[in-house]
């Protein structure tokens, strides 16, 4: 093999006159951290996706392997592997879609905030390579803790001239996929049926499911909400614990990560109509970032819809929540600024 690689498909072991595979048509999308728990699942998902044609896997370990691995599924997307820094630049030079799952997760026992030291300066490296070589993308940052990394993102870019915030969203759709799933269990119908907005940020109290505006429309005994609620906001920790120390949500955060990166991509397509939540660049509260449902087109974000009307409960939870996220995005603002 060669040892500064960067392989397509096998392309060592191929004969000389093989006729090169060029990308049909669709997207191109990067993962960096593509060999972790959660990028190698979401590599695999990626691969399978009909939107994509040309598929980038970056990592500072392993790549190899799961580039390797991969690429042998015979499905259309052209796969690539890069490995360390100094391949970053051939690794999103042309991208349009950038996704995030680099980092180190939690063990039981900590907070999402525990491992700021850590992930913001990764997020923050990968995003001024991102400014550099594909400051178009759109990006979708999985790295926690989400309610600072976003920030930091946001200001890295700020500082290198390239910020459009339409581009830049941070993944809550493992929220909203536990939400659809433990609500669907308590009014006994299929999951696919439901939607439940979240709202807020990723960590804690910050994540805020809207049960008064589940769809189908539905109501909720006080224990049912404070059940719910409750198993919402500690989905994380609740797989956290069981792995016991082996890490963070990877299967399920890799289905909601593709799930949302689909989305992304839909609405670059110029599919209308694509609505999800995200964390963004937002002017409905007073705080300078906040989730709540967004409709995604050619250029990312194109509207960011008002929370609408919440019941006391949920007003409660609001407060408690724009609390800690104050606190968490000036955190990561600071980081940059400092
Ligand atoms: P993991 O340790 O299994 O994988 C992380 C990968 O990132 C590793 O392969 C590592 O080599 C790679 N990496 C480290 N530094 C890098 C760098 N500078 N450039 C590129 N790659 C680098 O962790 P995981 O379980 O995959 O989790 C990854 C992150 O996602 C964690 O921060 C975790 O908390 C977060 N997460 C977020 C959500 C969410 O809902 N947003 C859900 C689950 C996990
Ligand atoms: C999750 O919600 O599963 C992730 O944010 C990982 C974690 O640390 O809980």
């Amino acid at each position: 093999h060669p040892t500064n690689f960067q392989m397509e498909e096998s392309s060592s072991l191929r004969p000389a006159n093989c006729r090169s595979k060029g990308a049909g048509p669709g997207f191109k999308v990067a993962i960096l951290g593509a060999a972790g728990g959660i990028g190698q699942p979401l590599s695999m998902l990626m691969k399978m996706n009909p939107l994509v044609s040309v598929l980038h896997l970056y990592d500072v370990v392993n790549t190899l392997g799961v580039m390797a691995d991969i690429s042998h599924m015979d499905t259309g997307a052209v796969v690539r592997g890069f490995l360390g820094q100094q391949q970053l630049e051939n690794a999103l030079t042309g991208m349009d879609l950038v996704i995030i799952p680099a980092g180190v997760p939690r063990k039981p026992g900590m907070t999402r905030d525990d491992l700021f030291n850590i992930n913001a300066g990764i997020v923050k490296t990968l995003c001024e390579g991102i400014a550099k070589y594909c400051p178009k993308a759109i990006v979708n940052l999985i790295s926690n803790p989400v309610n600072s990394t976003v920030p930091i993102a946001a200001e890295v870019f700020r500082k290198s001239g390239t910020y459009d915030p339409r581009r830049l969203l941070g993944v809550t759709m493992l929220d909203v996929v536990r939400a659809n799933t433990f609500v669907a269990e308590v009014l006994n119908i299929d999951p696919r049926e439901v939607n439940v907005p979240v709202i807020g940020g990723h960590a804690g109290v910050t994540i805020l499911p809207l049960l008064s505006q589940v769809k189908p429309p539905s109501t909720f005994t006080r224990e049912e909400t404070e059940y719910l609620t409750t198993r919402i906001q500690n989905g994380g920790t609740e797989v956290v614990e069981a792995k016991a120390g082996a890490g963070s949500a990877t299967l399920s955060m890799a289905y909601a990560a593709v799930k949302f990166a689909e989305a992304c991509l839909r609405g670059l397509s110029g599919d209308a109509g694509v609505i999800e939540c995200a964390f963004v660049d937002s002017q409905v509260t007073e705080l300078p970032f906040f989730a709540t449902k967004v409709r995604l087109g050619r250029n990312g974000v194109e509207e960011i819809f008002p929370l609408g009307p919440l019941n006391e409960y949920e007003r409660a939870g609001l407060e408690k929540a724009k609390e800690e996220l104050a606190a968490s995005i000036q955190k990561g603002v600071a980081f940059i600024r400092k």
